[in-house]
């Protein structure tokens, strides 16, 4: 090991070619506000590479899902449906609109929302005469959650669906793509996505009149006036993307594809450098899909191994995590509700346990690639 050893990050920025090409526009044409053509065109352009016919930029997928629902009609004393693995950004809006979220359990061929927990849970409180307001449905990792069944089931049971793909964009269900089922879909464009804006997110749905009202929410909530006039008979947000990194966006959903190819080459690189080492169970790609592999995942054999592996990255300053610590594990959501996949087994308290995820660049080199799967050999040796 040398004491010059550069880090090797998790999940950097890698810019493409015609981003500086849109921001220069915007200064060029003083179109800096959270207004202006980069943003209407990044709008179309992300629709139609979703395929859906609406979309609305805003300035994170925090915003996206809060946003999300409250147009989803979520309020106070709500119960909001939520996968239970996951990033607490995809929980937390539930609580800013006063509602309380009910946590699902993963299924361990997707590491997504367990459909059988959902229909528990549903039918759980159908008894109990509890309707829940929406589900949060997540597609983590770069792989799309079981849209077509949780959207079915939730339909039955009249519980509204937020496709929470911030981490799932380009990630496909058969010939449907992450965040385009459901009543709204979600994005992040945050830096460490498979493409950013630096911060920033969207909203999508086929429903134009939802899309308007969520940007008209977004900025404020001003009623329209003939004068300009400041009148609100509603509470809004700022939650409105910047002119400027819409054109970053615009550039990097150009490249969106090649950043797809180059994260699943990097998982692909991993599974072949470390296939001699029974103890790894990479994180598998469901049969319905093709995942992006935002991130490349695994378990290891247990959680004294995982974090002696995450001990020994740090100090040879790879960024490596554990896995997303479930939200029904987390003191913020201790007295919340939580049905398991299975009645034995907390599966995703176990992916929690052993979970590892390994820097995923798109740009990771040969040779930081092996200097990671070197640290992966000598702790499983
Ligand atoms: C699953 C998930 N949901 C929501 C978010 C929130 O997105 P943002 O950081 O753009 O607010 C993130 C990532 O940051 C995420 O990973």
């Amino acid at each position: 090991m040398s004491q010059q050893e550069d880090p090797i990050f998790l999940s950097p920025p890698l810019i493409g070619g015609e981003e500086k090409r849109y921001v220069k526009e915007a200064f060029d044409t003083n179109w800096i506000a959270p207004v202006g053509p980069n943003i209407d065109h990044f709008e179309q352009e992300l629709a139609l590479k979703v395929g859906v016919d609406h979309a609305c930029a805003l300035s994170s997928g925090t915003a996206a899902i809060h946003l999300g629902l409250q147009l989803l009609g979520v309020g106070p004393g709500d119960l909001v449906i939520c996968s239970s693995l996951t990033f607490v950004a995809s929980a937390n809006p539930i609580r800013y609109c006063g509602a309380e979220p009910v946590f699902v359990d993963s299924d361990p061929a997707t590491w997504c929302m367990s459909v059988p927990a959902l229909r528990k849970t549903l039918d759980r409180l159908a008894l109990e005469g509890r309707t829940p307001k929406a589900c949060v449905a997540v597609s983590l990792y770069g792989q799309c959650a079981p849209m077509p069944e949780i959207v079915e089931l939730c339909r039955q049971n009249g519980v509204k669906v937020l496709d929470e793909a911030a981490e799932a964009l380009g990630a496909r269900h058969g010939s449907k793509l992450a965040g385009s089922f459901g009543d709204l879909g979600v994005y992040s464009f945050n830096g460490n996505k498979i493409i950013t804006t630096s911060g920033g997110g969207a909203l999508v749905g086929n429903d134009g009149e939802l899309i308007e009202r969520g940007r008209f929410l977004s900025t404020q909530a001003r009623d329209p006036s003939e004068i300009g006039a400041y009148e609100h008979h509603v509470t809004g947000n700022n939650y409105r993307m910047s002119n400027v990194l819409a054109g970053i966006g615009r550039g990097q959903l150009r490249v969106l594809e090649d950043r797809i190819e180059a994260r699943r080459a990097v998982f692909d690189r991993y599974l072949d450098g470390l296939r001699t080492f029974d103890g790894i169970d990479w994180m598998p790609e469901a049969d319905y899909g093709i995942a992006t592999r935002w991130l490349s995942c695994c378990l290891l054999p247990n959680e004294t191994i995982r974090n002696d592996l995450l001990r020994r990255m740090h100090k040879r300053k790879i960024d490596a995590r554990p896995v997303w610590k479930p939200m029904h594990l987390q003191p913020l959501f201790a007295r919340c509700e939580y049905e398991t996949h299975s009645e034995s087994k907390d599966e995703s308290a176990q992916i929690f346990n052993r979970g590892l995820c390994l820097p995923s660049g798109s740009s990771l080199s040969l040779s930081d690639q092996e200097r990671v799967m070197e640290v992966v050999a000598t702790t499983l040796s």
